[in-house]
């Protein structure tokens, strides 16, 4: 009888599949890297074939490692990077153009006109989102504007638009299905979060056709059967959460107040806020963490675009590592009072400053510094940003004394120590850094029966490493100073 549970994650800079068995123990992982393309200043963007590629790639993998057929999988969950925006036609599946992702700044300016006209609030108030070109609702609408015939062909009902989720569900189910889920939908700017439907006025206002539009579903459920051609037979896609969610989830965060940091492309630190739709004075997200049976738990969001993509700037970019593990020894030779300062806004800023146009920069250079004040200033950067969004998650009355973390940067432990000393905070590795995997293979297996409610995570979630404070308060707020003095530099520099 089919048993496993296969999780596949599709995040930005990679696609995993995992395998986990009843119990959720993983038995077997693969993954792939994914490259991104930067075609102009402040675009980003991937080739859908090479997102769906990868993921069948790692699926074939991990059942060949695990020795087993695609008739003992009793149950797919989707997690992925959200907001990157694919546009395909119904009839051949054909995508129209590369992937918008996620970082990508082309529709700043647009995003702009909208803050000059006042609708930042009447955003905000629907979607819990904000007018920045992070969101997929201004890189479809370029899409509709500057690809020949699209517009048309949306009206005439002959184009869908996905994130990655709806992408992969029309992939694994040969193109019969087209839908999304309700955590992806409430990243598009196009969702109303209180009455969970796509809002005709913001459809409008941004000039998109609803026949483009996939249906909404709850994050647990019979999204649809993989087509048998695939992998020999055909499995059920019972869960799809966009990553963040799901890794709220994977972190057993299933109570109001509770909040986890995911440090992988980006980071993103959510606070579960139950079934209240807080509305941020802080510039955080009010976002959609998981709709099941029809109900929402809802969340606060803070998001930040560049943490491990920093380092592997260092290692793509600039040739100064092999490896981002290399990070921790070098970090190790410098130190937190350093004076070299990173700033990585390389694709923008997001919480709680929203500036996309501003540029990155590297501060307090001298002839000493080398490899190591590289390294620590760009995990110290990491730190600076995840204590903005604690600061802004306090301000809208949300205390986190303990912050769940995990994602690929948590394998690094100087980072984890600085994260602790610079925000003064006690830091919490769970057992897994794959906690994304988990939260979506949890939902499946929600559906399956093989647990009977959401608290039963409670029973899988582990701590693994625990970090405390131990630089003195009064340092760290003094070089937390700094960091805010050095982003306001930055940000009224007119170049
Ligand atoms: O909102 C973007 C986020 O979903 C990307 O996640 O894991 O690729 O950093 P990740």
């Amino acid at each position: 009888m089919a048993k496993y549970i296969l999780s596949i994650d599709q995040g930005t800079t990679s696609s995993r599949a995992i395998l986990y068995n009843k119990a959720l123990q993983v038995i077997a992982c693969q993954q792939q890297e994914l490259p991104l393309n930067y075609p102009k200043p402040g675009w980003v963007e991937q080739d859908p074939e090479q997102i769906w590629q990868t993921v069948y790639h790692c699926i074939i993998a991990v059942l060949h490692q695990a020795g087993i057929n695609a008739s003992d999988v009793a149950g797919i969950g989707i997690t992925n990077q959200r907001e990157t925006t694919l546009l395909w036609h119904r009839a051949t599946g054909k995508v129209l153009y590369p992937a918008i992702v996620w970082q990508d700044r082309r529709s700043s300016k647009q995003c702009q006109q909208l803050k000059d006209q006042g609708l930042d609030t009447l955003l905000q108030q629907k979607t819990g989102l904000l007018a920045d070109p992070y969101f997929s609702a201004t890189k479809l609408a370029w899409l509709l504007q500057h690809v020949a015939g699209a517009k048309q062909q949306a009206e005439n009902a002959e184009l869908c638009f996905g994130t990655v989720d709806s992408y992969l569900l029309w992939q694994l189910t040969g193109g019969k299905v087209h839908a999304t889920d309700a955590s992806n939908a409430s990243r598009t700017l196009l969702f109303n979060i209180h009455s969970q439907c796509w809002d005709d006025e913001l459809l409008k206002l941004f000039d998109i056709p609803a026949t483009l539009l996939p249906e909404v579903k709850d994050n647990a459920g019979l999204f649809g059967l993989t087509d048998s051609k695939l992998f020999g037979a055909a499995i059920p896609v019972l869960s799809m959460i966009g990553d963040q969610q799901a890794a709220l989830l994977g972190q057993a965060c299933v109570s109001a107040g509770m909040s986890k940091s995911t440090y992988g492309t980006g980071c993103f630190a959510v606070v579960n806020t139950g079934e209240n739709i807080i509305s941020s004075q802080h510039k955080l997200l009010t976002t959609v963490a998981w709709r099941l049976n029809g109900n929402c738990t809802y969340a606060l969001e803070g998001s930040i675009f560049m943490a491990g993509a920093t380092v592997q700037w260092l290692r793509d970019k600039l040739g100064v590592i092999q490896q981002a593990s290399e990070t921790e020894a070098l970090a190790e030779q410098s130190h937190y009072q350093q004076t070299e300062l990173l700033i990585p806004a390389f694709t923008g800023l997001g919480t709680p400053y929203w500036q996309p146009e501003i540029k990155a920069a590297l501060f307090g250079m001298t002839r000493d510094t080398g490899r190591a004040e590289l390294a620590a200033a760009a995990l110290c950067s990491v730190a600076y940003q995840s204590r903005d969004l604690l600061t802004a998650i306090a301000q809208d009355g949300i205390t986190v004394d303990s912050l769940r973390v995990d994602g690929g940067m948590t394998a690094n432990r100087w980072y984890l120590q600085a994260l602790s000393d610079l925000t003064q905070t006690e830091i919490t590795r769970c057992h897994t850094t794959d906690a994304t995997a988990l939260g979506a293979a949890f939902l499946a297996a929600l559906q399956l029966g093989y647990f009977s409610c959401l608290n039963n995570i409670e029973q899988i979630w582990q701590a693994g490493w625990q970090f405390q404070p131990q630089l003195p308060a009064i340092t760290a707020d003094g070089l937390y100073r700094r960091w805010q003095r050095a982003v306001v530099a930055l940000t009224t520099l007119d170049l």
